[in-house]
């Protein structure tokens, strides 16, 4: 098998089962087709789009119990090196009810605790896995048990063998890890708000906040904000990411599929520009289908014809 260049870490992964029903009522009886599940968890979501654009693509987090199982079945399927560690808990699984008006309505499992012996466990395989590829995905929230203490370790200890992380997390867990320095993160337009303690008003002092973010050691800085595109924030650089126009079918995990891009363009060399618009295409592609993390590459080339960046200086660098 060729050597993986990308490893995924997802801490906190679940089986999404999404149901379609005409409406939802609570209090009776609602019968329905067959949902559609899916390997969820921020970090499979990014997965299953590399190993759709073809990358090698090593995936790691917790997995325990018999969605855990399930989950496997899925890597397996995708051609994906599965290194997951299993643990005595039992994987998550989170529910959508989707209605006739599209209407939303989800019950998020906390998930299982992770015992100290199987966050050890983590660290010492990572300890292996880190030095062979090229570029560390951390996706997603923090598991119960887990403090960003481990973001943290894995943020130092791939910058010491110079793997570039893309951090793609929220909260306080972005708060503190973002000190360490990745390579990358992206967060939305929302959770950058909640990590400064107030909203933006207007571009430019958004530009200002990244700006300030970027000194932390932060080559990377993306805020993205759905069909409006991104602003990025790159060596000095203000380019403006503007997204392809599309029917939005549901653009739920179009972040993870941006990220997933992202370490793709990274991962073939291409120069920062030409990974950005695939890294939108990627994050369009996934809003044009009913799957979360999922994109069909048909459409990509498209969407990429669509895709303009404006640049401009900002007087720093
Ligand atoms: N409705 C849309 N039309 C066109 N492009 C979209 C749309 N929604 C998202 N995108 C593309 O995907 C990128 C990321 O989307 P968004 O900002 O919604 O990420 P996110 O909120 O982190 O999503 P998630 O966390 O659910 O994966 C956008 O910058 C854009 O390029
Ligand atoms: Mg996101």
């Amino acid at each position: 098998m060729e050597k993986p260049s990308i490893l995924t870490v997802t801490l906190n992964p679940a089986i999404d089962t999404a149901y379609r029903l005409e409406y939802l009522k609570t209090g009776s009886t609602t019968r329905t087709k067959k949902p559609l599940r899916t390997a969820g968890g921020k970090g499979l979501n990014v997965t299953r789009v590399l190993s759709i654009l073809g990358e090698s693509v090593t995936a790691t987090g917790f997995l325990g119990g018999s969605n855990g199982t399930y989950i496997r079945n899925e890597l397996a399927r995708l051609g994906v090196r599965d290194e997951f560690v299993q643990i005595l808990g039992e994987t998550r699984q989170c529910l959508a009810f989707i209605d006739s008006r599209n209407n939303h309505t989800e019950i998020l499992e906390e998930g299982p605790s992770i015992s100290s012996e199987e966050q050890e466990e983590i660290r010492k395989l990572l300890r292996v896995l880190i030095p062979e590829v090229k570029i560390l995905v951390v996706s997603g929230s923090l598991p119960l048990g887990v403090s960003s203490n481990l973001y943290q370790w894995m943020i130092r200890e791939a910058k010491n063998h110079g793997v570039k992380v893309l951090l793609d997390t929220s909260g306080e867990a972005l708060a503190e890890s973002l000190l360490l320095g990745p390579y990358l993160i992206k967060p939305n337009r929302e959770e950058l708000e909640e990590i400064l303690g107030c909203s933006c008003q207007g571009e430019e002092e958004i530009w200002k906040a990244m700006e300030k973010i970027a000194e932390k050691g932060i080559e990377v800085v993306i805020i993205s904000d759905g069909d409006k595109g991104s602003l990025v924030y790159y060596k000095g650089e203000r380019l403006k990411v503007v997204s392809a126009e599309i029917r939005a079918v549901s653009a739920v995990g179009s972040g993870d599929s941006f990220i997933a891009g992202f370490a793709a363009g990274l991962s073939k060399g291409y120069s920062i520009k030409d990974t950005l618009v695939l890294a939108s295409a990627c994050g369009s592609a996934n809003a044009l289908e009913e799957t979360t993390g999922y994109i069909n590459l048909q459409n990509l080339d498209y969407l990429i014809k669509q895709i303009s960046i404006e640049s401009s200086w900002s007087g720093r660098s």
